[in-house]
């Protein structure tokens, strides 16, 4: 079986030590840091933005995984690009019409190019596009909230969007974001997961370090 990355989410980390949570991170076994940004308009909270994450970049040793729940996430291509990120994930649901520009102008701009699903979008609006994304990240909570619970149909639309995965033939990573712990992680890995984000199972562990080490070794 292929290894599982691990990409905790930073929404759960101490804001006030950041730095030393993601020193944490840098000597764990965590391969990429999660970082969700939220504007309040596309999902119903902010989290953080840019000058936040220009410290995470200073002192993160590992790829950057950016979720944008945000609206037109296209306006931000450069910014994100300038923290010298490895993925961009853009919401499905926040540039539809004109997704496979958006998907073009990511690469252009030299990152690798996510589209992300909420949960109540089905896999198949993504048949046509999926040869020119690099992942697919499927929410298996509602955006905008760590610590919810684990929607469980999600576990159906990994192996959907598996078998068209091996259908297209291209190497597409499946990513999912949104109550994962071992438990669920488990089932996850064994529909076909690739990348498991966690945000408030890693960090509210006694040790996190730990804890990311059982999530990679499922
Ligand atoms: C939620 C974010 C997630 C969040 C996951 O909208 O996209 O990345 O941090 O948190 P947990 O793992 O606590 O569900
Ligand atoms: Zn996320």
């Amino acid at each position: 079986m292929k290894e599982v990355l691990i990409a905790p989410s930073l929404l759960s980390a101490d804001f006030s030590n950041l730095k030393s949570d993601i020193e944490m991170l840098n000597a764990s076994e965590a391969d990429w840091y999660h970082c969700d940004v939220m504007d309040g308009v596309f999902v119903p909270n902010i989290s953080f933005g840019f000058p936040v994450l220009e410290h995470v970049r200073k002192h993160a040793r590992k790829p950057l995984d950016v979720h944008l729940m945000i609206v037109k996430p296209e306006k931000f291509i450069r910014e994100v690009a300038a923290l010298d990120a490895m993925m961009m994930n853009v919401h499905y649901e926040a540039c539809r019409d004109n997704l496979e520009e958006v998907i073009d102008a990511i690469h252009a701009a030299g990152m690798k190019a996510g589209v992300t699903l909420c949960p109540e979008t089905p896999v198949n609006v993504l048949r046509d596009i999926l040869p020119r994304v690099d992942m697919v990240l499927l929410m298996s909570v509602h955006p905008g909230f760590g610590g919810q619970k684990f929607i469980v149909e999600t576990i159906d639309k990994v192996r959907e969007l598996k078998s068209m995965i091996r259908e297209c033939g291209k190497d597409v990573l499946i990513e999912v974001d949104g109550g994962v712990n071992t438990e669920t992680g488990k089932l996850l890995v064994e529909a076909g997961t690739d990348v498991l984000v966690a945000g408030s199972a890693v960090f509210k562990a006694t040790s996190p370090e730990k804890y990311i080490h059982e999530l990679k070794t499922l």
